[in-house]
């Protein structure tokens, strides 16, 4: 028997023992505190961040799954839905919950809309949800997990498209979805629009605004000409929205939010038979992490809203100098004028996954998107002092992608062949064509334009979905 790499240490490390080994494995970490990485991390400065850490901290043990063992969290929990409900022009009906994530949010808003239509739309025997196509995946995992049918409509010009989402309305219809903003360029769907249906139809409405919720309210308030996406618009019966993205809280915060009580108790979930004794349970989680709810009360609490809308300016003059930079790089171009801070481009005339190669080797990190080939950076505080920079680089990297003709071909050669191969050739070979690509998958140091080439040919098929399946299954090998 080959035992497993890692044996269970005998005896502790010291402090300095942990953080010598993390010195190493942390090389290849994003440099997001230099502002470098333009997704996946949130930080709103030192200071307050030492403030919300220390909040934190002292939680960092407790458990929110007994509410009458911790009654402080409970406080905590209910002053953040407060508070919440106020800044998404909710009443006080308004009732919700913190969660892991936005993925928990979004899981939790889709098993109330099913047990919803349970109680209320007992002839609907197959219930179906409608997204737009840029909705976030974790609906689709929402789906799978509670066994729902789901119809995913075309956006138009990047955005849901009312029209098609209300052709898309069946007998079987239970919720409809938009996304304030959608995740891959930052364009806010026409809320009212689909609220309206819905409310026609007697449906529910789910607004994901796990990315804006917590910049949204501040930009608009600066002035921005932003259209109204939350409770204030009729129709709406739940948000999402995440703490721990631009609330500035730890990871592990978000919150949802129903539009009274009689909805979010869909969303329980009790057992009374258990040995254990009576087991109610309000979100996904049983044991409900302490330190993640007081992070998320103290940020909203010790930020409050001049703090959020000082952030939101600076984030947005950042937006803005990112977004002049590009336009004055006449081959890339816009995915329309974004709604916030998430800004996206694409190219008639470079490969943009080259020009993400290069600018991983200096350091930067952002998303590679797809249909069409995009990339995708989200811009935060931290962002501030680093624009400059990036755009001079950006420039640059684009006049060395427009040097490389030579790779481009083979890359469209290697687009061409996979494209093909796709057809003629049996499962299994396409997969060893990633084998061979993810040799070579340090993005910081090779090109991974082909691949990425590759899964835009791909996207959608059993293809490529046994490729990220294999992917996913050797992350923890620690080969
Ligand atoms: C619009 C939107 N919805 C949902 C999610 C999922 O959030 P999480 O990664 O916290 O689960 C994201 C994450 O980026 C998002 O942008």
């Amino acid at each position: 028997m080959k035992k497993p790499k890692i044996p269970f240490p005998k005896s502790g490390s010291s402090k300095k023992q942990l953080l010598d080994s993390l010195e190493k494995y942390r090389l290849k970490d994003i440099d997001w505190r230099k502002g470098k990485a333009f997704c996946l991390v949130y930080y709103p400065g030192d200071e307050r961040a030492k403030l919300i850490k220390s909040i934190y901290d002292e939680f960092y043990s407790e458990n929110a799954l007994n509410p009458s063992a911790t009654p402080t969290l409970t406080r905590m929990e209910s002053e953040v839905i407060s508070m919440c409900a106020d800044l998404f022009n909710g009443d006080n009906n308004v009732r919700g919950n913190i969660t892991s994530g936005g993925t928990e949010s979004i899981l939790l808003a889709v098993k109330t809309a099913r047990d919803w239509a349970r109680k209320h739309k007992p002839q609907v025997k197959h219930p179906e949800v409608i997204i737009p196509s840029s909705a976030h995946p974790a609906f689709i995992k929402a789906f799978k997990y509670f066994e729902l049918d789901f119809v995913v409509v075309p956006v138009k010009n990047f955005r849901a498209d009312p029209k098609e989402m209300e052709k898309a309305v069946s007998k079987n219809t239970i919720l409809l979805v938009g996304s304030a903003p959608s995740y891959p360029h930052g364009l806010i769907d026409p809320i009212a629009e689909i609220a309206e249906i819905a409310k026609k139809n007697n449906l529910l409405c789910h607004v994901d605004s796990c990315i804006g919720g917590f910049i949204l309210p501040f930009v608009k308030k600066l002035g921005f000409p932003l259209i109204d996406f939350d409770f204030k618009v009729e129709g709406v019966t739940s948000i999402s929205a995440d703490m721990h993205k631009y609330g500035y809280s730890p990871k592990g915060a978000s919150i949802v939010l129903y539009k009274d009580s009689s909805l979010r108790k869909f969303q329980f979930s009790v057992y009374t038979k258990w040995s254990g004794g009576v087991y109610g349970s309000p979100t996904i989680l049983g044991t409900r992490p302490g330190g993640c709810i007081a992070g998320a009360w103290a940020a909203l609490k010790g930020i409050g809203e001049d703090g959020y809308l000082e952030m939101a300016k600076e984030t947005m003059k950042s937006t803005k100098q990112l977004i002049e930079g590009i336009n004055e790089i006449k081959d890339l171009q816009l995915i329309d004028n974004p709604d916030m801070s998430i800004v996206s481009f694409q190219s008639s005339t470079i490969n943009v996954y080259q020009l993400a190669d290069v600018l991983n080797k200096k350091g930067w990190h952002f998303e590679r998107q797809q249909l069409p080939p995009s990339l995708h950076f989200t811009i935060n505080y931290i962002h501030r002092d680093v624009m400059e920079t990036f755009i001079k680089e950006l420039k640059s990297a684009v006049k060395e992608v427009k040097r490389f003709k030579l790779s481009k071909l083979s890359d469209k050669l290697q687009i061409g062949l996979v494209k093909s191969a796709k057809n003629i050739l049996p499962d299994g070979v396409i997969s060893k064509f990633q084998q061979t690509q993810s040799k070579s998958s340090d993005i910081h140091k090779e090109n991974t334009s082909p691949m990425y080439g590759m899964m835009n040919v791909l996207a959608g098929s059993d293809d490529l979905d046994d490729i990220v399946l294999d992917f996913m299954d050797k992350i923890n090998s620690l080969e």
